[in-house]
This record gives C-alpha cells, structure tokens and sequence, in this order.
C-alpha cells in the first residue's frame, strides 16, 4: 500500500517570518491520520519552519539543490546543508525551474542522484505543456521526462522517489486536470518505471498530481487509483485551504 503524500510547494512566498505564522497556524489543527504532509518553503524560511515542527509529524522539504557535495558555486545550496536543516525531501526539476533557470533533464537526473545518495527524497516533476497536450503529445513527452529523470537509479532507490505529474498548463491556472485525465498520464508513468525497472518497484513509487488543486477538487485526484497525492502550490499558502486539502478523506 502507498501512503498518500501531499506536500505544499510554497515556491517564493513567505519571509521566514511569515512562514513561521503559517505553520503555527496549520499547527492549531490536527494532522488528519492516513497521510503524510510535507512543507517545502524557500530556503530562508526552511531552518524557521524545520524548528516549527519538531515533534509534529509533518516533514519538510525544499525546492531545489545543486548535486555537487560543496565548492565555489555561489547561489547553490547543496544536498547535506538541506539534510541538517532537517529536510527529508526535495522537489526537483519544477517547471518553473525548467522554464525560467535552465533546469534540464540531464540536471534533473543529477540532482535525484544527489539528493538519493544523502538521504533526501526526490520529488520529481514532469508534466508536459498545452501546445504538446493539444498535439496529442502528452504520454511521448512526460514518457521521455520520466525516463531521463530516473536514468542509472539503482533499482533499490527507486521506492524512495515519489514523481509529481504537474501539467504546465494547469499550474497557477484554475484550470485543473481532470482526475480521469491525470489518472490516465499517472498510470502511465507507472508503467515507464515498470519497463525501466521492475513492475514490484513501480508499485511502490508514489506519484503525485499537481496544477490548481484546491480544497473542492482534492477528492476527485485522491479517489483516483493510480494517484497518491497532491503537489499544492498557491492553495498551500493559507492555512485553511491547505487544511482543507490535507483532510480530503
Ligand atoms: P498551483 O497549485 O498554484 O497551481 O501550483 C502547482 C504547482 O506548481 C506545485 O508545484
């Protein structure tokens, strides 16, 4: 059985101060049982939000990393500075990274590389754009997304991924998928993971939906068989729709 995970994706909202009131907000609510919860704030808030829960069975997780270990690359942040802030997952390869800062598919596999050999969990993105959807595109491309992401994985690494399938077109839109539709493209992926690895493997990777999930169209995705959870982005920013998203059952 896969547990759900849904996690927020914050991207570049909230000063540390302002996230600190956030979680102490979510924290005023009891974590429904049955799911797991992942908070990836920017990575100024995420040693503030990381203290703010200690003792609390959400985890967090941040949005990006670069693969080397250390070394003159300013900007970067790398896998064990995230790790003793206490972070347990990191999401890689965002659209949004894809689109505005160069992020490949070649950097993407090096990055869930990384952060595997220190501990952190991939989140891993991919979701094809409206122009390819429109071109009956979708399955050849997030196939070929996919399979460059897990390239040279070690097979025992693979239940440690969990994948977000994030149509470009429905991020930040309002325009979601449909939850048969996303169904269709999640189990797909599955099946790439089977043919790159194994099928026992595959069944254990837990694959998220992402793209303007709100607290009124959380259930249609969670009631999906193939998906196993949400990858939230602006309805993660108020306690109370992220709440009402994270208590879907
Ligand atoms: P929205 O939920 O704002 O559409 O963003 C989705 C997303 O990009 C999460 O990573």
């Amino acid at each position: 059985m896969r547990k759900p995970i849904i996690a927020g994706n914050w991207k570049m909202y909230k000063t540390h101060l302002e996230a600190k009131d956030l979680v102490k907000e979510l924290k005023e609510k009891a974590l429904p049982a049955g799911v797991e919860v992942v908070l990836c704030p920017p990575f100024t808030a995420l040693a503030t939000v990381g203290e703010e829960l200690a003792g609390t069975e959400i985890g967090l997780g941040a949005q990006d990393l670069f693969w080397e270990e250390e070394g003159a690359y300013t900007g970067e942040v790398s896998p064990a500075m995230l790790r003793e802030l206490g972070c347990a997952y990191v999401i890689i390869g965002h659209s949004e990274r894809r689109q505005y800062f160069g992020e490949t598919d070649e950097s993407v596999n090096k990055k869930a590389k990384a952060a595997l050999r220190h501990g952190l969990k991939p989140i891993i993105c991919v979701g094809e754009s409206l122009a390819q959807r429109e071109a009956g595109e979708t399955n050849q491309f997030v196939a070929g997304q996919m399979e460059k992401a897990l390239a040279g994985l070690a097979p025992e690494e693979i239940p440690q991924v969990v994948i977000a399938y994030e149509p470009i077109w429905a991020i930040g839109t309002g325009r979601s998928s449909s939850g048969a539709d996303a169904n269709q493209v999640i189990g797909m992926i599955r099946q790439t993971i089977a043919n790159q690895f194994q099928p026992a493997l595959a069944d254990q990777v837990r694959i998220q939906y992402g793209g303007s999930v709100k607290p009124n169209n959380i259930k249609e995705f969670m009631d999906q068989p193939e998906i196993d959870g949400a990858l939230v982005g602006g309805a993660s920013l108020k306690a109370a729709d992220f709440y009402g998203i994270i208590s879907y059952q």
